[in-house]
């Protein structure tokens, strides 16, 4: 990219996208849903494109879109296997129709903080779910963090019998749908860029998400207010096809690596910040945040730990194992 170019892209876009990729470049797509201003993949993804795209001028070029403006989760995959985009970073709840060991992240409060979450994704066994897909044609690179998740709705919950006969979405996964049922509530699995219609229509009545994705998507403009249950991980797998990755020179693959895992550490590494400035600034909005006293918090737990028997046979006792003895 020469210099002024660059910068007509920057001044375009607001480093959202669009970098002008030269003759000869490799061009490197990265698709993904979220917002990029204070968002952990938002983020993420615009330091990873800052850092290719100045590292490896003349031989990578990465344009990274946001917002869902490219691909929905739920279509990402498939484009990537057909070519079409290089990179996509789909939250661990869009892998569990493929790899059923997913859906250790979906069993509510399996991890007690984040902390432990990044222990067990550095264990042998989160390790090995980087290559769990594979037979599918696609390899992880990579966890990039997002926070854990709260409770919202158009009324106030507080205790679990608060949410019953409401209408949720959820992340399409079956152990979401479960956690849901578990409340007596109704799971509405639906693609994230269409929330805040949802809720705002009166389609759904309530939603789970993290303080990033809340504030990021401005759900608490039509929600009552948000109950604190750090009930669930909204965490990420970067992906991308084995075809395209083997296909790339040694030299630029091992390049392309590092600057990832070097981003991956930085950006996982300031997760709490990320995640408490947007909690403020929900607050800062003038939104009501619920938190729970711990016997409010025991009656969630109580309400919707169940799931774990309907899916420790997908999972693997071993891994729940692995992930309880993490949170000690
Ligand atoms: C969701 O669908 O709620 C999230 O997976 C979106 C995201 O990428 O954080």
């Amino acid at each position: 990219i020469t210099a002024a170019v660059s910068a007509l892209a920057v001044t375009l876009s607001a480093g959202a996208a669009l970098a002008a990729c030269d003759e000869g470049e490799i061009v490197i797509k990265f698709s993904h849903v979220t917002n990029t201003d204070k968002h952990p993949k938002g983020i993420a993804a615009s330091l990873l494109q800052e850092r290719v795209n100045e590292e490896m001028n003349g031989k990578a070029c990465m344009e990274v879109f946001p917002n869902s403006t490219l691909y929905n989760d739920d279509q990402v995959l498939e484009a990537m296997l057909q070519g079409d985009v290089q990179l996509a970073a789909p939250s661990l709840s869009k892998f569990e129709k493929f790899t059923k060991q997913f859906r250790i992240f979906d069993l509510p409060f399996m991890f007690k903080n984040m902390e432990a979450v990044d222990a067990f994704q550095s264990s042998n066994a989160g390790q090995a779910m980087l290559g769990s897909m594979e037979r599918r044609g696609l390899k992880g690179l990579g966890f990039w963090h997002n926070g854990l998740k709260q409770f919202s709705a158009n009324k106030p919950l507080v205790m679990p019998d608060d949410a019953k006969g409401l209408k949720f979405r959820v992340q399409p996964s079956d152990v979401l749908v479960a956690q849901m049922e578990a409340l007596g509530a109704s799971p509405q699995p639906m693609a994230f860029s269409e929330v805040y219609g949802a809720l705002q229509t009166g389609v759904v009545d309530g939603q789970e998400n993290t303080w990033s994705n809340i504030y990021g998507q401005k759900f608490f403009e039509v929600q009552d207010g948000i109950t604190e249950t750090n009930h669930g991980v909204l965490d990420y797998m970067v992906v991308t096809s084995i075809d395209w990755w083997e296909s790339l020179d040694e030299d630029v693959r091992t390049q392309l690596a590092t600057i990832f895992d070097e981003v991956t550490a930085e950006r996982n590494a300031a997760i709490a910040q990320v995640d408490a400035d947007n909690r403020q600034a929900i607050l800062d909005a003038g939104a009501e945040i619920r938190e729970l006293t711990e016997e409010q918090r025991a009656a969630w737990v109580e309400a919707m730990k169940p799931v774990w028997d309907q899916f420790e046979g997908d999972v693997g006792t071993e891994n729940i194992e692995a992930a309880q003895s993490i949170n000690m």
